[in-house]
């Protein structure tokens, strides 16, 4: 284990007087494994670190449990990094950023491509503030209101899944799942109305080149073909102009029109407003009215909340309906439990009502244990604002803290045999405090975390209960880990489907 020394800056500050609660110049850094920092090859150290992260976290994460829940690393860019494990650990550092000690990062190339009113760019006061309205639209209310419109997506999927089996053919279940999330994405967010099928391809292909460019920052200004950011640069503009013509459409409805159409994430968006008393209301109340300075969103921050949330909601759900796949065909005890629970719920109806679906335990506990088991999101990143105490250690300011989501998901003191799909755990107590952190916490925590599990669930009700389904070879039941975990082999998770017969 290597001990760290304490940078220069930080020793001079903190042999002045503590008086804000600055932590003990006793403490000492976080502990990390051996690093090359000298020039070149700190550079090829960083770009490893983060190519294990991305490939084999698992392995990765594993390697480094000898130096406990806090340690140090060398970043892929920028300053040195805390990586932190563990629910208290991460509580204690959602409480900093309550208290705008930890903050977000967002370099500009990022916030060029995703927007700069987008809510995971923006901080303080203003995150506060956008947070709230763009939480009208995932009120327990408004997930009800999309209902009918998952309902027709689940619809098109599964009647396709149960003709297949009908057919004796085979297809690529994990990839089909993909293009659901993603026309849920879509519709939930604009509209059923707004979106041909041909429209959401072109779409489609639209925010797949926009991704390519969040992920290859560094194209940018390079020349044709090469050039993967700039080219991501104008796809986002076809998306935002799509965006933009959505709003006008809703602006130019009448009363009638609109109250005759089903409602999207936009509508709520649109007409949220937030009075001087910090109330968020609906543009049509009385309340609104009474208000000379309501706040509300912007057209510009609805357009880049809405690219946000195409980013932040399709391949997180897509990724872990994929997992969950292989994880159900992999346990036959889960799958046959699964069904009876829902065989059970529907009661010979052909679906079960929303309502009634987001409260039944072992489905829940199903979704709980994928997103534990094989976590999407692996870790997230913040800034110290200031010299921190994270888990005895001294964080100093300026250092990168990166929260590990991914080993305090596979915590063996809380979760015993991590590395087991067990569902069964969720319902019978059997984990040891704390719980999964699949979706973050503290003031940034998931918005659409009730929305993934209400397009998860709607798809499952009806998939497992009409289809039986079986890997055609071994490989589907593989995962590969980028950029998101998947079905890894070369045509996904290939299935052979047949019609099932319910048991009454
Ligand atoms: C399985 C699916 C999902 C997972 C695992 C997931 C995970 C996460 C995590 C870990 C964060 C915290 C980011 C941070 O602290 O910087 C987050 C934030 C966010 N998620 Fe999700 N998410 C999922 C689905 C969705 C969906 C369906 C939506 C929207 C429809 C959504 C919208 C957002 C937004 C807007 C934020 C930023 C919140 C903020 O900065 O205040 N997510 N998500």
């Amino acid at each position: 284990m290597v001990q760290q020394e304490l940078p220069t800056a930080t020793r001079e500050r903190l042999l002045t007087p503590n008086t804000e609660g600055v932590p003990s110049a006793q403490l000492q850094l976080p502990p990390g494994p051996f690093q090359i920092t000298t020039p070149p090859f700190d550079t090829l150290q960083r770009f490893w670190n983060i190519l294990s992260i991305l490939l084999a976290p698992r392995e990765f994460f594993r390697a480094m449990e000898q130096y406990g829940d806090v340690y140090r690393m060398l970043p892929f860019i920028g300053s040195d990094v805390a990586m932190v494990s563990g629910v208290e650990n991460l509580k204690q550092c959602w409480a900093y950023e309550k208290e705008g000690k930890l903050v977000q990062v967002s370099p500009p190339v990022i916030q060029q491509l995703m927007g700069k009113e987008n809510l995971n760019a923006i901080e303080g006061e203003d995150h506060a503030r956008m947070r709230r309205l763009y939480m009208s639209a995932f009120t327990q209310a408004a997930l009800m209101s999309y209902v009918p419109t998952v309902e027709d997506i689940v619809d098109k999927y599964v009647d396709r899944w149960v003709a297949a089996a009908r057919e004796g053919r085979q297809l690529d279940l994990s990839s089909d799942m993909k293009l659901y999330t993603l026309e849920v994405a879509w519709k939930v967010l604009c509209g059923q109305a707004s979106i041909s099928d041909d429209k959401l391809q072109q779409l489609s292909e639209s925010f797949m080149a926009w991704v390519k460019g969040l992920a290859a920052p560094w194209t940018k200004g390079w020349v044709a073909p090469f050039n993967i950011y700039d080219k991501a640069l104008e796809a986002k503009d076809d998306i935002m102009q799509f965006a933009a013509s959505v709003v006008d459409a809703k602006r130019a409805m009448s009363p009638a029109e609109r109250a005759a159409s089903r409602k999207d994430v936009v509508d709520y968006l649109l007409s949220a407003r937030m009075t001087s008393d910090g109330e968020v209301v609906d543009a049509e109340s009385a309340d609104a009215g009474k208000d000379a300075d309501v706040f509300q969103m912007s057209d510009q921050a609805i357009a880049d909340n809405v690219l946000l949330t195409l980013f932040a909601g399709h391949d997180t759900s897509s990724s872990t309906l994929g997992v969950m796949l292989v994880a159900l065909a992999s346990n036959p005890q889960v799958l046959k439990d699964l069904r009876k629970e829902l065989d059970d719920a529907a009661q010979g109806r052909s679906r079960i009502p929303w309502p009634e679906l987001r409260k039944l335990p072992f489905l829940d506990a199903v979704i709980t244990e994928t997103l534990r088991w094989e976590p999407i999101v692996v870790q997230l990143s913040r800034m110290a604002e200031e010299d921190l105490e994270i888990g005895g250690y001294l964080v100093p300011k300026g250092w990168q803290v990166d929260y590990n989501l991914f080993a305090t998901n596979q915590d063996g003191s809380v979760f015993s045999d991590p590395s087991f799909f067990d569902p069964y755990r969720h319902l019978q107590g059997q984990i040891n405090g704390g719980s999964p952190v699949p979706f973050g916490g503290g003031k940034r925590v998931c918005p659409g975390a009730e929305l993934a599990r209400l397009e998860m669930k709607m798809l499952l009700d009806r998939f497992v209960r009409e289809v039986e389904f079986e890997a055609i070879d071994a490989s589907s039941l593989e995962l590969s880990r980028f950029p998101n975990p998947f079905p890894a082999s070369k045509g996904g998770f290939k299935a052979r489907l047949t019609e099932r017969v319910v048991e009454v």
